[in-house]
């Protein structure tokens, strides 16, 4: 399989330029998410390490080979799409052969009956391998095209919201079975999407894409709880962790324009002083809701401003004054609209945010 970097990467299209300065490297058998918003430049990221893109700066390197002069075949890679591109009059097993059948390097008859057997056979359409593919549900489908990518045998799978167009409950399934398919094949993924759902539960690595630039690059837990910047701490979770201007007082925080103040923990500095911290510097407070807890002793009071019932869980939001925040609390929490309450917070679990920039003070120098 294959080891992917993109180095320097800038990428325009007439004035418009798409990607800036863009550094990635995927691992030999990783599964990397590049998420990111709709226009953050996804797949223009896959077109150009496909081939089917050049950059205006930049390279990229597959196995450490500068691939600038290589054309998309040479390039050994698969790009499955949303839209799959199928062959509707032919049947599953012809559109799986289909790739396998180049004039130039066709394979001997018995290896493409045996390479589609596997495909099918891991994906779990062999009952279809004769059915054409008009006939095929939208999960269906998607399979066959990630079937078409697999008897290739590529160094690299490069997935382009392969997911989205499905329906909820499919959807989920996939991801595990694509999941699955990539640790039984040990293949080199770069999976992109929009959904950070799908971003969380199935990246190895993610890499956080916002108008063109990588904003952070991390496992799931380190994106989640040590985010770079506001940008990643709203775009990730859900509900998003609450962000809430205040200042640094005798290292406590105290909130503005409305004056609550919470306690900070050492972790919270980051073990020592987090360079930066200093009293009084405007500041953006974040912490995710489920480290908002209510208790009937707890420093600051609020009002209940909505409940969501999730099943397992309620989705408070928390008003006081003006601001307002959301809490994650069990099930069983009894409250109702407009009830007073208090709450206090995680004091290990917070970020601390640079209010003009956005950049948590631990990701800066
Ligand atoms: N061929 C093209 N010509 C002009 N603009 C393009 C072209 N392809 C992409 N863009 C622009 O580049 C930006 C990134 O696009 P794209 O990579 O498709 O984003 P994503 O896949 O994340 O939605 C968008 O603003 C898009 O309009
Ligand atoms: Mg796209």
């Amino acid at each position: 399989m294959a080891h992917i970097e993109l180095k320097n990467i800038t990428k325009k299209f007439g004035s418009h330029t798409a990607l800036t300065g863009l550094n990635l490297e995927i691992a030999d058998g990783e599964f990397f998410v590049l998420l990111g918003e709709t226009g953050a430049g996804k797949t223009t990221t896959l077109r150009l390490i496909a081939g089917l893109e050049k950059p205006n700066e930049g390279q990229v390197f597959i196995d450490g080979v500068d691939v600038a002069d290589w054309g998309a075949a040479e390039r050994d890679v698969a790009l499955v799409l949303q839209q799959y591109s199928l062959y509707p009059r032919y049947t599953v097993r012809q559109n799986l052969e289909f790739p396998l059948k180049p004039k130039i390097r066709r394979l001997p008859e018995a290896e493409i009956k045996d390479r589609v057997a596997r495909a099918a056979r891991t994906l779990r359409i062999e009952h279809l391998l004769d059915r054409k593919t008009d006939r095929l549900s939208g999960g269906e489908m998607q399979r066959v095209s990630i079937g078409r990518a697999i008897v290739r045998k590529p160094r690299v799978f490069l997935m382009d919201e392969p997911l989205s167009a499905l329906d909820a409950k499919l959807r989920e399934a996939l991801r595990t079975e694509l999941k699955n398919l990539q640790m039984q094949l040990g293949a080199t993924f770069l999976f992109v999407t929009h959904d950070q759902i799908e971003a969380m539960s199935m990246g190895d690595k993610v890499g956080v894409l916002n108008h063109g630039r990588i904003v952070q690059t991390g496992t799931p837990h380190e994106i989640y709880n040590n985010p770079r910047d506001t940008y990643v701490a709203s775009f990730v979770g859900s509900p998003p962790m609450n962000l809430i201007d205040g200042r640094l007082v005798n290292d406590r925080a105290v909130m503005a324009p409305v004056n609550f103040e919470l306690p900070l923990g050492a972790k919270t500095f980051g073990g020592g002083r987090t360079s930066g911290a200093t009293d009084g510097r405007p500041l953006v407070f974040g912490i995710r809701p489920e480290d908002v807890y209510l208790e009937s002793g707890a420093p600051v009071e609020a009002r209940v401003h909505d409940v969501e019932n999730h099943g397992v869980e309620k989705i408070l939001t928390l008003r006081v004054g003006d601001t307002m925040l959301r809490a994650t609390v069990p099930a069983r929490t009894d409250v109702a609209i407009e009830q007073p309450v208090r709450f206090a917070w995680n004091p290990d679990k917070v970020v601390m945010f640079d209010k003009g920039s956005g950049v948590s003070l631990r990701h800066a120098g």
